[in-house]
């Protein structure tokens, strides 16, 4: 997978990159990041990239030439992905989407945002990470590079991880515990030290139907509310709780 990301602060993007559980993935060739910066494509002494907004008010935008003629240069891979509070909701669904294709350039603005001509001409679509707004599109794109890359088969060690986690069946994860079995009088759930993998993994289903009932119903609800099999394993495994509307 061809992952560019055109951005003014390469370093957040190499830096982050370097450390993470990713870094061992692009060295093995699994992905690799190609990163540019729009600076390096401008006409002008000052290397500017951005100017004030047409029609006034605040902040400055980032104009069209460097990013334009970056991309005629470097033609990086399609589709181009603007980071922007304004797009689609990262969430593991489009993470899975964009999991399954050869690569994409994540476009990061900053400032006020971009020139709108350069999401109309050059942008596909345009990803945000949530309903706020951050100082520029580098964290969003790491989001989406992390997102994204360790669903890639062989990036993370254990294949199993990241079909059980959160979201991938639609329910929150279960949680988790580990060694010792008494931790300052705090114990774990009897289940889990029985030894009956059956039984573990009803917990475990009833565990994070309960917990996604509690912390995010919208899941549930999108689920076509709780089945009779749900009911009866939440009732088996002692959570009681309230559907609220
Ligand atoms: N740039 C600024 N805020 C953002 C957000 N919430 N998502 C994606 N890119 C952004």
């Amino acid at each position: 997978m061809q992952i560019a990301v055109i951005s003014l602060f390469r370093e957040m993007i190499d830096g982050y990159l370097s450390v993470s559980v990713l870094s061992k993935a692009r060295e093995r060739g699994i992905f690799s990041v190609d990163i540019y910066d729009p600076r390096d494509y401008t006409t002008d002494v000052h290397r500017t990239v951005d100017d004030a907004p047409f029609g006034g008010g605040p902040g400055m935008v980032m104009m069209c030439q460097p990013v334009f003629d970056l991309v005629a240069e470097c033609n990086p891979p399609k589709p181009m992905i603007a980071l922007s509070p304004g797009g689609r909701r990262l969430d593991h669904s489009l993470a899975v989407e964009l999991s399954a294709l050869d690569g994409f350039t994540l476009l990061c603005g900053r400032y006020e945002g971009l020139d709108q001509r350069i999401i109309d001409q050059l942008v596909d679509f345009e990803v945000s990470v949530g309903d706020y707004v951050l100082a520029g599109g580098e964290l969003a794109a790491l989001s989406v590079i992390e997102s994204t890359v360790r669903l890639v088969p062989g990036v993370l060690g254990n294949a199993k991880s990241s079909s059980d986690e959160s979201f991938a069946d639609g329910l929150l994860e279960y949680p988790h515990y580990t060694r010792p079995a008494s931790f300052m009088g705090l114990g774990v759930p009897e289940v889990l030290v029985s030894g009956n993998h059956a039984l573990i993994a009803e917990w475990r289903k009833a565990a994070a139907l309960y917990r996604t009932l509690v912390n995010r119903p919208d899941l549930i609800k999108a689920r076509g509310g709780l089945s009779e099999a749900d009911e009866r394993i939440l009732a088996k495994h002692g959570y009681s709780y309230k559907v609220s509307e």
